[in-house]
């Protein structure tokens, strides 16, 4: 049994809770919350009705770290907590999946990554589309394309967090301190699914518009790779109602959710359409990545490669961010 505790009391960790639940052998251990009284209610919630114990709740994370009733832990604080939360949970020999993006600079995830070597646990980023079989079918779909000059990564999404920052208020999502803002946020699973299907590109161009917080809130990249080019389009401040598009000489791939890999759809030259992906529960597809989790855990010689591949892949991502938060003159207070 991998027992677990979580960090983060938001509707993305009761998502993740959910998911989990569908693991054999994953079990919901303790919970993290700067309130004892949100954090006893939040574990009961979901302890009652998996397994009826009565969890921990801990408000100090160096106490949760050192304790031995969780195994694991899911991390879904700001972004900015990130490095400084999986670090302490890695450094007490605890497995770690952590919410994107799972660090700010790629030095930190270079460093973490050598000490959950050095510890033997699991260390990765809970990213739904690199853990999902959606990826699979999306590749097998874009081989059919044929060459595949261009494509166009979207995922805008109006921020429920938005009529907030308008009215005033400064919520995490658009605050510099917290290290988020639409690259951050949204951004990220586009670069995921570029570097996925296309690798390194060869040289990289990104404009972005700014709130008055200095968060970014959309952002339009291109990412050039020889005879083809990428171009990345992300906001948090409007919605996408177009999906996103791979396109070849023999056919297009349409896809809805660029993070959840649904709605996917092969289009023929001849105007034929071959469905590829429907939809999904989003607490399945985060059933899919809290699955690996446990699998990387319980069977590492089996699934040495596959979290090889997540690791190079989270260090890619992180490093492509860094160089585009460089050129755009994203900045955060740290
Ligand atoms: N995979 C996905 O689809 C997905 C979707 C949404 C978000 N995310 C990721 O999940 C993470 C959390 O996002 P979110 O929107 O849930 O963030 P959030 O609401 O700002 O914060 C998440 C949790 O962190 C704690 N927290 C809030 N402000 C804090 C502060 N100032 N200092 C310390 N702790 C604080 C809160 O828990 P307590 O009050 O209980 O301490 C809160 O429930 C982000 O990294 C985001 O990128 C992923």
């Amino acid at each position: 049994m991998i027992r677990y505790g979580i960090i983060g009391t938001s509707w993305i960790t009761e998502t993740f809770i959910g998911g989990a639940m569908g693991v054999a052998g994953m079990e919901l251990a303790g919970v993290y919350s700067r309130s004892a009284e949100k954090g006893r209610s939040f574990a009961d919630k979901f302890t009652a009705a998996a397994h009826g114990k009565t969890v921990p709740v801990w408000t100090g994370l160096t106490t949760m770290a050192a304790s031995d009733a969780i195994d694991a832990v899911y991390i879904a604080s700001p972004n900015k907590l990130h490095y400084e939360q999986s670090k302490l949970f890695l450094e007490h020999g605890k497995h770690v999946i952590c919410e994107k993006p799972i660090a700010i600079h790629p030095e930190q995830l270079k460093e973490l990554t050598a000490l959950a070597q050095e510890k033997g646990v699991i260390y990765m980023e809970a990213i739904m589309m690199m853990h999902q079989p959606q990826l699979a079918a999306l590749k097998e779909a874009v081989a059919k394309l044929g060459r595949i000059y261009t494509a166009h990564i979207d995922f805008s999404q109006l921020s429920s967090k938005y009529p907030a920052f308008l009215a005033g208020q400064n919520p995490n999502i658009f605050n510099p301190a917290f290290c988020t803002g639409a690259l951050m946020d949204l951004g990220i699973y586009c670069v995921y699914l570029a570097l996925e299907l296309f690798g390194r590109p060869e040289r990289v161009r990104i404009d972005s518009q700014f709130l008055s917080s200095g968060a970014d809130a959309t952002g339009d990249v291109l990412l050039a790779y020889p005879g083809c080019h990428v171009s990345i389009s992300y906001s948090k401040v409007g919605q996408n109602r177009l999906g996103s598009q791979i396109i070849g000489d023999e056919g297009t791939l349409t896809i809805d959710s660029i993070s959840q890999l649904t709605g996917m759809n092969l289009h023929h030259k001849d105007g034929s359409v071959t469905p590829v992906w429907g939809d999904e529960a989003k607490n399945t597809l985060m059933g899919a990545e809290a699955r690996d989790f446990y699998r990387y855990i319980t069977e590492p010689d089996a699934t040495r490669a596959e979290y090889a591949i997540c690791q190079e892949r989270a260090l890619q991502v992180c490093e492509l961010l860094e160089t585009l938060r460089h050129e755009a003159g994203i900045r955060f207070i740290e």
